[in-house]
């Protein structure tokens, strides 16, 4: 008689078994299981400024002329679009578009996808990134899908600080682990979480700490300036890429979702020439080009220099909400003994620091009890690297970019009475 026809059970993949557990999941679905709640949470952009009348349009004029839009809504090439290649070089960079410089530009989807390539350029097993202490969730498990690891440097109200960087790379010397850093991570302008602007004599001391410990394995910069264009107060600052002027160093990666529209969720990377073949390699491995037809519109909103327009109307906006935040957290937090935050001039997260003794996590009792009075927040202790500093089970991260400022102002008042009922 023939044998039981027997099916094995599923045995996960290492990086599956890597990638179980992220936060964004489990937070999601909290909000999503108590829909009438304030989510403070969420880092999504504010619905009500979306460009729809500017999408509207540019695609209708794209979708003119149909041989023009049979090109546009075929594939394309790996790096993307040469016309939105160029314009992100004129925009965002003081680099004139020579054919070098434009080599080394590459059009993902999404910033998240150029920090995963380049985490995948990068890493080994076991390799190190350097990050702030906190920093952006979702990149700290991009690097611990990998199996690689995370490690966090002391930051203060400036963001990283080059002494204690130093002192870590001492650190990882002495250990023998030196040759596995092959990063250090920042978020530069008005980072997520903490919403700390870094200035720029600071960064540049970075790349520079960086190249002077590359002698045995090159140690790069990543800037992610998702944020950048969201600056309320003051005028842009160079970006880190302008320190580093043998361009081997610094990987500057860059995105709309932020700035225009995350639903077109069009990003790219500046890469340093070596960077780019094992990059693009990668990207032929995944999708072999982002979708072609979101890259010709945000070329073409470039061109018409609406961006621009779009970016002035964004800022007042996000500026009253961050007004309408920092005084609600006057007005309900600043009663409440302990609890401090950080007053940022751009992005859209406010850091909140609570008494030592309240665990703002989901094992805590603050979590729950801010549910039940009606607001979610981003438990702090989510952000920090596995390795390196201690992690801050006492703050979190406020978000004021999705909520009216009426919203954002009850979630707040929300947030003081769940403190008050675990002080
Ligand atoms: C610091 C940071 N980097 C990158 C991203 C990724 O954005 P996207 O993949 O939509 O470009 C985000 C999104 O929240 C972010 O906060």
């Amino acid at each position: 008689m023939a044998e039981p026809f027997v099916i094995s059970p599923y045995l996960p993949s290492r990086r599956a078994t890597l990638a179980e557990g992220q936060p964004i999941s489990e937070l999601m679905s909290r909000a999503l299981d108590n829909p009438g709640l304030i989510s403070l949470a969420a880092g999504f952009v504010d619905q009500e400024t979306l460009p729809v009348e500017i999408v509207r349009d540019v695609m209708s004029d794209l979708l003119g002329n149909d041989v023009e839009a049979r090109a546009m809504l075929q594939y394309g090439t790996t790096p993307g679009v040469t016309a939105l290649r160029e314009s992100i070089l004129d925009q965002f960079t003081s680099t004139t578009s020579t054919r070098e410089a434009l080599d080394r530009v590459v059009i993902t989807a999404g910033s998240n996808q150029l920090l995963h390539l380049v985490a995948e350029s990068l890493l080994d097993l076991e390799d190190i990134v350097l990050c702030a202490a906190p920093t952006y969730l979702v990149f700290l498990g991009t690097v611990a899908n990998l199996g690689a690891r995370t490690w966090s440097v002391a930051t203060d109200d400036l963001g990283m600080i080059p002494e204690a960087l130093e002192a870590t790379l001492q650190q990882l010397a002495r250990s023998g682990d030196l040759p596995r850093v092959k990063a250090i991570y920042l978020v530069p302008y008005f980072d997520n979480p903490s919403g700390i602007m870094m200035p720029s004599e600071r960064v540049q001391r970075i790349v520079q700490i960086a190249q002077r410990w590359s002698h045995k394995t090159r140690i790069h910069v990543i800037a992610d300036e998702a944020y950048r264009e969201l600056r309320y107060v003051g005028e842009d600052v160079p970006s880190a890429s302008e320190f580093d002027e043998d361009g081997e160093t610094v990987i500057v990666a860059g995105t709309f979702s932020k700035s225009f529209s995350p639903g077109v969720r069009v990003g790219w990377g500046i890469l340093p020439e070596h960077l780019v073949g094992p990059v693009c390699a990668q990207k032929g491995n995944i999708d072999f080009g982002s979708p072609n037809f979101n890259q010709h519109l945000m070329a073409e909103v470039l061109r018409r220099d609406l961006f621009t327009q779009h970016v002035e109307k964004l800022r007042a906006s996000y500026h009253r909400k961050l007004a309408a935040m920092l005084s609600a957290a006057d007005e309900f937090l600043a009663p409440l003994e302990g609890v401090t935050w950080r007053r940022p001039t751009g992005g859209l997260y406010v850091w909140a620091t609570l008494p030592p003794r309240i665990d703002t996590g989901p094992a805590g009792e603050l979590f729950d009890r801010s549910i039940v009075e009606g607001m979610l927040y981003v438990p702090g202790q989510y952000c920090y690297p596995v390795e390196g500093q201690p992690v801050a089970k006492n703050t979190m991260r406020l978000s004021f970019g999705v909520q009216s400022c009426e919203r954002i102002r009850a979630g707040i008042a929300a947030l003081a009475r769940a403190i008050q009922a675990v002080a």
